[in-house]
């Protein structure tokens, strides 16, 4: 029997998100229902709102989540009712060329829930990123729970399950930060925070935090900055080559994803270092630039989805860093709220007051 729970959706372009009854349908054969605790406010969950990833609305919107697996189809065997999870977006196939060639981070067919969740007249909604969290149920693919240590408050687990996989895995897995390195991050949000922690558990000797706002700076500090730069008052390119004795540094993580941030990222590198855009940019943006500097400056440029992470591999080990005192995880947590706030916490976003607002629920 299907269930009716409250859901935040965005209806249409730009439009404020509204909290709206959502029928959740029995779960498939290796569908899950997952009784949401908490749920982190992400960037991508604005982009979303504002059309800039695709313009299939209505959305439910969230997608950083942990909670509680409630039901399990007939055919599940991955988790079972009462397993403590953290909602992911990289259910890997396990089939699909990337998987065969031992490469499942590229996973082109990731699985998701096999039903759709709707509104009350049938209007089938598009779940952020195959999630869909800002809800008090959610209907997900077994694939999509990764079970942690369930000592762990929700809303500090949940943030794994998005953008502070995304920033540490864009310096662990996609950087590939080694120790000794010099690592520069590009935008101090929830997400260059995270590579900032992941490129301090890496070992960098020096990390350079960037953002255009002090706040952000000073709490970029707390997660292993040994320098910051304000990209209002500072030319960025000048001060990461003057900290790194003018080579630039190993690693440039863009965690805006802007043409100039990519270009200063590009230009504040290492001639053989490696640049990785972990910032969504949105689809009206271009780069234009000339094209031997790119051949010129060699090194590696690289996207980074998700940190190149693998949900079952990665979460655990870093709950586990978590509980030992070496990831401060809950730094990320600025204030929680309740499921009316999300809009709130889009204009505490956009005045850059927090890292994270956390639905609880
Ligand atoms: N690739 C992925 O898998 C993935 C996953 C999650 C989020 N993201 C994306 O990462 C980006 C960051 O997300 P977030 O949640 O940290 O956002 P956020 O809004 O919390 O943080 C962005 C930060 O960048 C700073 N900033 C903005 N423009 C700047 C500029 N020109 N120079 C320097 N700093 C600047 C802001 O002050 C802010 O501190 C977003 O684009 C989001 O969609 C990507
Ligand atoms: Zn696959
Ligand atoms: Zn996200």
């Amino acid at each position: 029997m299907s269930e009716t729970v409250r859901g935040v959706i965005a209806r249409s372009k730009g439009a404020p998100v509204e909290i709206v009854d959502v029928v959740v349908p029995d779960p498939g054969p290796h569908d899950v229902i997952v009784r949401v605790q908490a749920c982190g406010v992400c960037h991508t969950d604005l982009h979303y709102r504002e059309g800039g990833i695709n313009d299939e609305f209505p959305f439910l919107l969230g997608h950083e989540a942990a909670g509680v697996v409630e039901t399990v189809g007939d055919a599940v065997t991955h988790v079972a009712e009462g397993d403590f999870v953290i909602l992911n977006w990289r259910a890997v196939c396990g089939e699909c060329r990337a998987c065969k060639r031992g490469r499942p981070w590229y996973c082109f067919t990731s699985h998701n829930a096999s039903k759709k969740m709707t509104l009350a007249d049938g209007t089938e909604l598009s779940p952020a990123l195959g999630i869909g969290a800002f809800i008090d149920k959610t209907l997900v693919h077994e694939g999509q729970c990764t079970k942690v240590d369930p000592e762990t408050d929700p809303a500090v687990a949940g943030l794994l399950g998005c953008g502070v996989m995304a920033g540490i895995g864009a310096a662990m897995n996609t950087g590939n930060v080694a120790r000794g390195d010099t690592v520069a991050v590009i935008g101090c949000g929830g997400v260059g925070d995270a590579a900032i922690a992941g490129a301090r558990l890496a070992g960098a000797k020096t990390i350079i935090a960037i953002d255009r706002d002090d706040r952000k700076l000073a709490w970029a500090t707390e997660f292993g900055a040994t320098h910051t730069v304000n990209a209002s008052t500072d030319d960025v390119v000048t001060r990461i080559k003057e900290l790194t004795d003018s080579f630039g540094a190993d690693v440039v993580i863009d965690a805006v994803g802007r043409p100039e941030t990519w270009k200063q990222a590009f230009y504040g590198r290492d001639l053989a270092g490696t640049v990785v855009l972990v910032g969504v940019p949105t689809p009206d943006m271009g780069l234009d630039m000339p094209l031997v500097d790119l051949f010129s400056h060699g090194g590696a440029l690289k996207s980074s989805w998700y940190g190149d992470c693998l949900p079952e591999r990665d979460f655990p080990m870093l709950i586990d860093l978590y509980h030992q005192g070496r990831l401060p995880l809950e730094r990320f947590v600025t204030e929680r709220i309740t499921l009316d706030q999300v809009e709130r916490a889009f204009d505490a976003m956009h005045a850059g007051a927090v890292l994270r607002s956390v639905v609880v629920l």
